[in-house]
């Protein structure tokens, strides 16, 4: 089967409800939207040209880490996983871990854009045809029905780098984690991309670069809600605002209003007072201590963590707690 035209399984209600999500959240009375909007064509698109800004240090450590730690993964993964990704995957990255591992014996990438999964599994297909993919479109925060894949795997591996899962409060982390533990049986592993905790200027610097990429890719779910939602905001009145709260241990983005304005949004009428931000993402940083105990209530331990030398990000195994080796 070839990657461009693998029958991509499909678990039902997996579409979003933009509209709803947004009146929702422009009616509370702290605003906020949910930050899997940002993700439009557009977005995407800008979201990879922040990884390339010289201040964007997460992706190149990562990178760097996985390619450093390929031996010590793979014999702590064993041979014959099935590789379950959260997301469609940055294609490097799954490329690197594709390559390190022990025979893998198939791929699944979970995502709910089908022409995300679609380009994803393209490329590796032609790179690596004795995995079997296996793209599965569906929402990763809730139990899947994993695919069968023909060679039995020994393990389910599940892959989530990239600190996505910074992007979750506390509370949605935990149970996101718990999810994993579902889908990993007591056999498998996760290998979870965290963001450290560190000084305010360089994770302030990560979020605000120089370039305004970043500024852009907040901004874009404005042009977004316009064209979607039939929206009128003027862009050129808000301004993008990412903020470390070093208490919570994340950066906290805003767009933020320049003036007291009125906006149109799906057929609604929203105030915006000047100055007032809605909040549109969380990118946690987490300390080796905070993330084991967020584990740990989801029923997982790290048994293994792999750090670059100024312990900027780590890569953390987790396997469940309590099951003998
Ligand atoms: C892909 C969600 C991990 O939070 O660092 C980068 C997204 N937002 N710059 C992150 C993002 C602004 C990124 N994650």
């Amino acid at each position: 089967m070839s990657g461009g035209d693998a029958a991509i399984a499909t678990e039902s209600a997996v579409a979003d409800d933009f509209a709803g999500d947004v009146v929702r959240g422009l009616s509370q009375p702290v605003k906020r939207i949910p930050s899997k909007y940002l993700y439009d064509a557009r977005g995407s698109e800008l979201f990879e040209a922040i990884c390339e800004q010289p201040e964007y240090y997460p992706t190149r450590t990562e990178l760097a880490i996985l390619d450093d730690h390929r031996h010590a993964i793979a014999a702590a993964v064993g041979s014959r996983p099935l590789v379950l990704e959260y997301g469609s995957g940055s294609g490097i990255k799954t490329r690197l871990l594709l390559d390190a591992l022990d025979d893998p014996v198939a791929y699944v990438p979970v995502e709910i854009s089908a022409s995300a999964l679609d380009e994803s599994v393209a490329d590796l297909a032609v790179r690596f045809p004795d995995v079997e993919m296996l793209p599965l479109c569906a929402d990763f925060t809730r139990p899947l029905r994993l695919p069968v894949a023909a060679r039995e795997p020994a393990s389910v591996l599940v892959f989530f780098p990239g600190s996505t899962l910074g992007n979750f409060a506390t509370d949605d982390a935990v149970a996101l984690l718990t999810v994993m533990r579902g889908e990993i049986g007591d056999a498998g592993a996760a290998l979870v991309g965290i963001d450290l905790q560190k000084d305010r200027a360089t994770v302030e610097a990560a979020y605000n670069d120089a370039a305004g990429v970043t500024a852009a890719f907040t901004l874009n779910l404005l042009a977004r809600m316009n064209r979607e939602l039939d929206a009128d905001f003027d862009p050129a009145r808000f301004h993008h605002r990412a903020r470390y709260n070093a208490l919570a241990g994340r950066i906290e983005t805003h767009i933020v209003s320049d003036a007291d304005q009125r906006v149109s949004v799906a057929g609604r009428r929203f105030d915006f007072g000047a100055g007032e931000g809605v909040l549109v993402e969380y990118s946690c940083k987490y300390s080796h201590q905070g993330f084991a105990d967020m584990a740990a209530r989801a029923g997982l331990a790290v048994t293994q963590s792999w750090t670059d030398g100024d312990e900027r990000f780590a890569l953390q195994l987790l396997r469940p707690r309590g099951v003998p080796a």
